[in-house]
């Protein structure tokens, strides 16, 4: 039997099975050591978090990605506090996929409070990499948005029984789009992550920002198999390891961006994400349990949290800015060493 469900009920099926989906989650980034420094020379008020990705000015490394839009009431409601979350801490945030509110104008309001929450905050509009030139703009515009995500699903719309199955010419809607629209395009990845051919590809058509997206977070695969009576169980174990795929786009090219994401919990994982070459991290499935299951004030405090790890770890390692962080000396072991080393990136 293949399950059809509308669009608002699946994704409240995606917010609950992402958030189940995380019992079983484990840290992709234990192969990855800091260099531990005795003589760092430096102190905790030296630290600085703000940073740039491209042409966007950020107050802290971290944002808060894309996850949801569209579905009513619940979904405005969590856009609504996350929007308020994002406000109070500085942090910019990316919206859903908008599709859903290019089809449907009622869904508008679900996007539309992230702007009237964060009237002067960094928003990122997002749309999968099927939309036209004008849907971008729609887009965009919906949000008032700084900059543009468009997403790369493939795995996911695979294992959907209602998803797409033709992924033609989206590299040239891709350049169609960053060419007619006036903000900056970050094309990202949903959790199977990005390889350096991609972000070759990527960078050739002017993308300003690749957000890795990697695997070792939140898992679409899984989500989506729980949707199906015979799953698709092989595409639960697909995918390019998150700090992997910082290291594979971090040396495709030097013109583009490199957005770390998919699985970062802690500030460890955080600043080893920077160390292994990325200029920002997006996080979703872990904001959204703690904003689901705790409440907004709680997401606050461990977005504080993360910032006051970050500054700790930044001061044994002597790093006063991001930047210094992105320098910082790594061993790499096991599984991540070998691949690296088979593709030849170091
Ligand atoms: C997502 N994600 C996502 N990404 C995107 O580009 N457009 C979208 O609409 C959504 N929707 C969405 C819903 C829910 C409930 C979750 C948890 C996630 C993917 C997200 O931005 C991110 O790439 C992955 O979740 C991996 O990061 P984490 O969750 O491991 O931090």
């Amino acid at each position: 039997m293949v399950i059809f469900v509308s669009r608002s009920e699946r994704k409240w099926d995606h917010i609950r099975f992402a958030l189940q989906n995380r019992q079983n989650s484990s840290s992709v980034f234990d192969e990855i050591k800091f260099i531990h420094q005795s003589l760092p020379n430096i102190s905790v008020n030296d630290v600085r978090l703000d940073h740039s990705i491209g042409e966007l000015s950020l107050s802290s490394p971290i944002f808060i990605n894309a996850m949801t839009g569209g579905g009513g009431e619940k979904t405005h409601r969590i856009n609504k506090e996350l929007a308020i979350a994002a406000k109070s801490t500085g942090l910019a945030m990316a919206v859903g996929s908008q599709m859903s509110a290019l089809k449907d104008k009622g869904e508008r309001y679900t996007y539309e409070i992230v702007r009237k929450e964060n009237p002067n905050g960094i928003i990122i509009a997002n749309l999968g990499s099927e939309a036209t030139v004008d849907q971008a703009k729609m887009a965009i515009d919906m949000v008032a948005a700084n900059a543009l995500q468009i997403h790369l699903n493939v795995i996911q719309e695979l294992t959907m029984p209602e998803g797409d199955r033709d992924f033609t010419d989206a590299l040239k809607r891709i350049d169609n789009i960053v060419n007619k629209v006036d903000v900056p395009v970050i094309v990202k990845e949903v959790g199977f992550g990005v390889g350096k051919e991609t972000v070759e590809s990527l960078s050739s058509v002017g993308v300003a920002a690749v957000d890795v997206g990697g695997a070792g977070g939140t898992n679409f695969a899984e989500i989506e198999n729980k949707r199906r009576d015979r799953m698709i169980s092989f595409f639960n174990e697909w995918g390019i390891p998150t700090p992997i795929s910082i290291m594979e786009a971090a040396n495709a090219s030097e013109k583009i961006s490199v957005i770390g994401s998919g699985g970062f919990n802690t500030g460890l994982d955080i600043a080893k994400g920077i160390a292994m070459g990325a200029n920002g991290i997006g996080m979703a499935g872990s904001f959204l349990q703690i904003l689901v299951e705790q409440g907004v004030e709680a997401l606050e405090e461990e977005i504080e949290s993360l910032h006051k790890e970050l500054v700790l770890i930044m001061t044994s390692l002597g790093a006063k800015t991001i930047s210094d962080l992105q320098k910082a000396p790594l061993i790499i072991f096991g599984e991540t060493f070998h691949w690296l080393n088979q593709r030849g990136i170091d």
